[in-house]
């Protein structure tokens, strides 16, 4: 038997997104928060450069929306834009008067700003080089302290359920979820009036990433298996400098660093970025990585140096604490020599498409925070536009919330039915599938792609598809089976949208389609119902 638990609200994930969902409902609703993992992880809490919005007198919300446009190669939804934009101040007000610590000038009271790729303001609010604990650990705790907030820590959110999976007639609508408690391996039911998706990215699906492991797409998996429309999938953003070592899994360093002077350099020590774009270091993403990989490529190298050396020691230790620390732990230490960093994937620009509230296609269900698709984006993120759109638009999912009248349907959900399934003995093929599935990713629909490779990428995920489905059908679940699966379909949908634009736009540049398209327009996938 299932155990069942009922709030007003399910909220899965507690990034910035779901976290500040929570805390704008908290006084006037019960709210459940359901993570895979431990409670504080997830990519907020990771974030190091910061949080962009128009704070200085000198900035524009026309100049950040035209830098949001160009990073986005003319594919944002100028309206998602400008609503984000224009709701930027309040959403970091909001963020201060929750007790995040920013960064201030020396002992004064103004704020102090950074730039990152892309902007043409010093527009960046942060908290030295670890804005994301910073907004995490003020989070968490104002969450932890409220009555009406429940945390559900190790909980494996599996699959939405809706009226129309339980076969009632009329518009699908959301009332719950399954998900799997790791610590007891039980299938629970968690249901309510509004149940939101802020599961995070995807960019798990390759093998190389600067995302922590809970970004395995799980959100827009199950928006997709509950009839949810997910666009622009083709473009996931690839961060042009994590360190290379190998013994740093995944460690990120802030294009900040390259904001503040850092340069990008070859073994040789010269500096390549200017013949790529006049704006050298600080290119939008897509360029500097895209960039970066083309120099690899050519010289047959493992990876190019970032230098910041040339800057004051006593600046350095006081904007990047963190990464000198961490970088000094692996033998690098940034205040005297170059060191070595490669691109891996970073943010999933696409997702669930929502509206302004942040609703998705199935009614009551939303999705905010990078599970989402608002429009923002386009073909390419601009710097530090991300956990702005987290709080804008959970912020705004709250609104809607709060002003609706629906009430709860009075249906219970059944229990998760274990009765045809068995304990699986073949725990190596989930691993064996896993590795396989992030290595074609990487390299046959990373950086720069091609028809062929796309179509290789296409037979394999097919195929793991369906031994997925039979494993699926067979075995008792676990959390890597459950990951595995929401993977192969994240991965299915990157490659089908990738393959259906045939122009070089951002973050997807394919070999056969070199140049822009005149015209171009969102790729809007909808689900077979
Ligand atoms: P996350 O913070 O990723 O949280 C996801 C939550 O969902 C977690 O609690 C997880 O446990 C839960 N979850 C997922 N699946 C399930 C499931 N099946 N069941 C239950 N729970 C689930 N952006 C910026 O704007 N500025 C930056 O400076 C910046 N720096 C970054 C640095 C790094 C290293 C990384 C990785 C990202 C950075 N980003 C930055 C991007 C930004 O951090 C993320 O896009 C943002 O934090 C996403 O927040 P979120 O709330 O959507 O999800
Ligand atoms: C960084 O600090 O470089 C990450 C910023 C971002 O992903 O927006």
């Amino acid at each position: 038997m299932s155990q069942h638990f009922k709030q007003d609200i399910v909220i899965i994930g507690a990034g910035a997104a779901g976290l500040t969902l929570a805390l704008e409902l908290a006084d006037t609703h019960r709210v459940a928060i359901l993570t895979k993992a431990d409670i504080r992880e997830g990519s907020t809490l990771y974030a190091q450069g910061g949080v962009a919005a128009v704070l200085s007198d000198k900035d524009t919300v026309d100049s950040h929306i035209r830098d949001t446009i160009d990073a986005g190669v003319e594919l944002g939804d100028p309206e998602a834009i400008r609503f984000t934009v224009e709701h930027s101040k309040a959403s970091i007000d909001w963020l201060i008067d929750q007790g995040v610590p920013f960064t201030r000038y020396g002992s004064g009271d103004e704020y102090h700003l950074t730039k990152e790729g892309g902007h043409s303001h010093r527009r960046i609010i942060h908290s030295a080089d670890a804005t994301g604990r910073a907004i995490s650990k003020t989070l968490i705790k104002n969450a932890l302290n409220h009555p009406n907030i429940q945390f559900f820590p190790d909980r494996v959110a599996i699959d939405v359920v809706t009226t129309t999976k339980l076969g009632i007639p009329g518009e699908s609508r959301a009332i719950g979820v399954y998900a799997l408690n790791l610590e007891n391996d039980s299938i629970e039911v968690f249901s309510g009036n509004h149940i939101t998706l802020a599961c995070g990215g995807s960019s798990k699906v390759y093998l190389y990433t600067s995302n922590p492991d809970t970004a395995s797409g799980d959100g827009i998996a199950m928006a997709w298996r509950a009839g949810c429309r997910v666009a622009n999938m083709e473009f996931n953003q690839f961060h042009p400098t994590c360190l290379y070592d190998a013994k740093a899994k995944t460690f990120l360093i802030s294009e900040a660093v390259r904001g503040e002077g850092g340069k990008l350099l070859l073994p040789d020590g010269s500096s390549f970025m200017h013949k790529f774009d006049p704006r050298g270091e600080l290119a939008p993403r897509d360029i500097v990585a895209r960039a970066i990989d083309h120099e690899m490529k050519r010289l047959g190298i493992n990876h190019v140096m970032l230098d910041i050396s040339h800057k004051d020691e006593h600046f350095i230790k006081e904007h990047f604490p963190n990464i000198y620390k961490l970088c000094l732990e692996y033998g690098h230490d940034i205040t005297k020599k170059p060191i070595p960093v490669v691109p891996a994937a970073h943010y999933t620009c696409g997702g669930v498409v929502v509206d302004q509230h942040s609703a998705t296609d199935v009614a009551h269900l939303y999705a905010i925070g990078e599970t989402a698709y608002t429009g923002l984006h386009g073909a390419n993120r601009l710097a530090s536009n991300s956990l702005l759109e987290c709080v804008v638009y959970a912020r705004s999912a709250a609104e809607k919330i709060l002003n609706s009248k629906a009430a709860e349907l009075d249906i219970s959900i059944p229990d998760w039915d274990e009765s045809k399934v068995t304990d699986s003995d073949e725990d190596v093929v989930i691993a064996h599938n896993w590795q396989e599935l992030r290595r074609f990713m990487w390299d046959y629909v990373g950086i720069v792609r091609t028809d062929k490779r796309l179509l290789r990428a296409k037979h394999r995920v097919d195929l793991l598809h369906s031994e997925i489905q039979e494993f699926y059908a067979n075995y008792k679940i676990s959390s890597d089976l459950l990951e595995l699966r929401n993977l192969a379909v994240v991965a299915h949908l990157i490659i089908k949208s990738a393959m259906s634009r045939k122009e070089s736009r951002g973050l997807h540049f394919t070999l056969d389609y070199p140049e822009k398209l005149p015209n171009s327009q969102p790729t809007i996938l909808t689900p077979k119902q």
